[in-house]
């Protein structure tokens, strides 16, 4: 498997070099994204695949079902890289149709470690029962629970003190919310967009 793993590497890597000579060292030299992209770990969703990007092009961070937690220090990490270093000028969080960490919050069923890494959507599930139970069909109730995680995870991105101060600062980052489909391959806008101009900024606040 791993032999096979690094022939299709090998190959890859001689394509690129023949189809844009000093293609690597280019990309060796610096990196410019101009996103920062926060996605689930499923293998179908691959950011660069799924939104036509090149490698250099997009910064990446993915966790299981996509979960924005205001403690995660990995993800807070990149953030913070991904802002104020490589000054992005995107962030994307986006959720799928279909997603199994979004269907293992709602079940009954012990998962472990995963329980407790859901919860924030096990949360959204509480608060919005009442709209979420008038679908009777449950992969549809679980798919708008999808939707209703990367909402909210596009509000806690912009909750974050490195987007407030980054506000502050006076960068205009804008922080889209977005849910790709593994039955087309689309990727469709959410229109929760979250940008500088609505997060105002109180002016004693401390800098
Ligand atoms: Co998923």
């Amino acid at each position: 498997m791993l032999e096979n793993l690094l022939e299709r590497n090998r190959i890859w890597s001689r394509s690129r070099q023949n189809e844009e000579p000093g293609y690597f060292s280019r990309l060796a030299s610096h990196q410019a994204p101009e996103f920062f992209w926060i996605g689930c770990s499923d293998s179908r969703v691959p950011a660069n695949v799924v939104a036509g990007l090149d490698p250099g092009e997009v910064f990446v961070h993915r966790n299981v079902a996509n979960v924005v937690h205001s403690s995660d220090l990995n993800l807070l990490s990149a953030l913070e890289f991904a802002v104020e270093s490589l000054k992005v000028r995107e962030i994307i969080v986006c959720g799928h149709y279909g997603c199994g960490g979004v269907k293992a919050a709602t079940e009954d069923l012990p998962h472990g470690l995963a329980d407790h890494w859901l919860e924030p959507i096990r949360r959204q599930a509480r608060f919005h029962a009442c709209e979420l139970s008038q679908q009777d069909n449950i992969e549809i109730r679980r798919d708008k629970l999808a939707e209703l995680n990367v909402i909210e995870g596009v509000g806690r991105v912009a909750e974050t003190p490195i987007m407030r101060r980054a506000w502050r600062m006076g960068s205009d980052i804008r922080i889209y919310g977005l849910i790709y489909s593994l039955k087309d391959g689309l990727l469709r806008d959410l229109e929760c967009t979250i940008r500088r101009s609505d997060m105002p900024v109180s002016k004693d606040q401390v800098s």
